[in-house]
């Protein structure tokens, strides 16, 4: 299979470069620049992408990588700050701009030498994102200008002999007309790429790669019923059927009537399917645990801590398997050059350091979610597992803002058993990616009937995205939200007060914890 690497210098679109790849039907990975040359040299890339970045390229601390990447005879398309570091890595200059030249942000109009092939077969005008303050003062021997804008001479320029390409703008943000038919263009006119990442291919290529691994070992699944779990789940059980293992832990901490339904639901398939009610263990660790953090490596621990009590129970078991995908990798901050830890998402920098299993896989690890969504039709899974909204593996631990108790899971359940219901009935639930309710820490006072009372404030959170890295608040009618704070309230002892989150990601994140 093909391959483009991502290089990343620490913008912020970077995940989306890769997406846009993908989408292209290209298979990408994004590496930090820190990745040796030997590493990317050895992964066979037909393409190579240097993302943008904070830096600026003169400064002595900005990033850089080895020029010995212009040697490898693989071609580079440079964006923004990729772009001024292949610029003066290759013999021309960058300064800062001046106000009234060529410093740019935002929707630019921009014109383009569709000669070129990265704009072939294009318009020669168009809008582009642009986010730079830094200027190509001198355009390095051997390249041509191929576009520009008012204020700014050399938006983008070319080596078409080596195929090395820079633009100062976004291609991969939907604010720029065209962006992606460039992205295109680099892949197919210039790298050469057949296309031949389809998710029928990769699953074909996963199983027996998971065949292969496994041989005839065991392997137990972390399952919890959500979109990823039950997509792996599938892709396992097709790669090594009754040697896998699926381990549903009940850790107390799911919405409501959840755990029943899990197991119903997986009681059905033809797979070993085991559940662990595992609520006491859970809530006693997490007791007086007030810290986000603490409290996700806690049930990250105790998580794998069952785990490892079930594989002594069935015997012998080598891979423990997780639904692990790609923003998760990255959001824990272990796919990503210098990027701050966001939060560990429990199936990845939750792990505690010592995990009593041979290996643990992770056959989603490189798949973004509309991606595992894909997967997941293409093994036959059925519309509505794979559509789910998702839920996290710490599940209220992380929507119970301070302590976790069990009286506060109890008037979580049912305030958001009774969001989720009104969302349903007003047929918004397929045009919300993500809702649920969050039990705060806050008490206020209040008046119901004749009396006063001082309980929590429940927050709602609901939010539209297409891959959880960004998302937007959704506009939610205000009778809908109307009818479930009433209902709330009403129906729901220990909270009298509602709150609606307005914010998006970023600055917020999904959860609240
Ligand atoms: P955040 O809060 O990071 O959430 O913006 C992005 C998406 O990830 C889900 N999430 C998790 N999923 N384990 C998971 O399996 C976790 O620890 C975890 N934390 C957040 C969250 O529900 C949202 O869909």
């Amino acid at each position: 299979m093909q391959k483009v690497i991502v290089l990343d210098f620490g913008g912020q679109y970077n995940q989306l470069i890769a997406r846009r790849v993908r989408e292209c039907h290209v298979y990408c990975e994004v590496k930090p620049y820190t990745t040796p040359i030997e590493q990317l040299k050895a992964m066979e890339p037909i393409g190579i992408i240097f993302t943008g970045g904070p830096g600026s390229v003169y400064e002595a601390d900005a990033p850089h990588y080895t020029k010995e990447i212009f040697g490898l005879g693989v071609p580079i398309l440079g964006i923004c700050y990729g772009c001024q570091l292949m610029a003066d890595a290759l013999g021309g200059q960058v300064t800062p701009a001046q106000a009234d030249s060529a410093r740019e942000y935002g929707k630019t109009e921009t014109w383009y030498e569709t000669d070129c092939r990265l704009f072939r077969g294009l318009p020669e005008k168009g809008v582009s994102w642009m986010s730079h303050g830094d200027y190509m003062a001198k355009v390095p021997d051997g390249f041509r200008l191929v576009a520009h804008s008012a204020a700014c001479p050399n938006v983008a320029i070319a080596d078409e002999a080596r195929g090395f390409y820079g633009v100062q703008f976004h291609p991969e943000v939907n604010h720029t007309e065209n962006g992606s038919a460039m992205l295109h263009n680099f892949l197919y006119e210039v790298c050469g790429a057949v296309g031949d990442w389809t998710m029928g291919d990769y699953c074909k290529t996963a199983i027996a790669s998971i065949r292969e691994k496994v041989g005839d070992g065991r392997v137990l699944l972390a399952l919890s019923g959500g979109v990823d779990s039950s997509v792996a789940a599938a892709l396992l059980a097709e790669a090594v059927g009754r040697q896998l293992t699926c381990v549903f832990v009940d850790h107390g901490l799911m919405r409501k009537n959840e755990g029943d339904e899990v197991e119903a639901a997986f009681k059905k398939w033809d797979i070993n399917f085991v559940r662990m009610n595992e609520e006491e263990r859970f809530l006693t660790a997490l007791a007086g645990v007030t810290e986000p953090e603490r409290k996700r490596k806690i049930i990250g621990e105790q998580f794998i801590r069952v785990f490892e009590k079930v594989g002594k129970q069935i015997g012998q078991v080598d891979y423990l398997a997780q639904g692990t995908i790609y923003p998760d990798v990255i959001e824990s901050g272990s796919g990503k050059a210098g990027a701050a830890v966001i939060k560990s998402h429990h199936n990845v920098g939750g792990l505690p350091d010592y995990v009593d299993f041979k290996e643990i896989i992770e056959p989603l690890r490189m798949l973004f979610k509309d991606e595992v969504r894909q997967l997941g039709r293409e093994l036959g899974l059925p519309d509505y597992l794979v559509t789910r909204q998702p839920f996290p593996g710490p599940g209220l631990g992380i929507r119970i803002i301070g302590e976790v108790t069990r009286e506060k899971c109890d008037i979580l359940r049912e305030a958001d058993a009774i969001f989720r219901e009104e969302i349903a009935n007003a047929g918004w639930d397929t045009r919300i990616s993500q809702y649920f309710a969050v039990l705060t820490n806050c008490r206020s006072v209040g008046v119901m009937g004749d009396g006063r009372t001082y309980d929590y404030t429940c927050a709602l959170r609901a939010v539209a995205t297409d891959d959880f890295m960004t998302a937007d608040w959704v506009r939610i009618p205000y009778e809908v939200l109307d009818r479930v704070s009433v209902r709330i309230v009403n129906e729901v002892k220990g909270i009298n007060r509602i709150a609606y989150d307005i914010t998006s990601k970023p600055p917020a994140t999904v959860e609240w914890e």
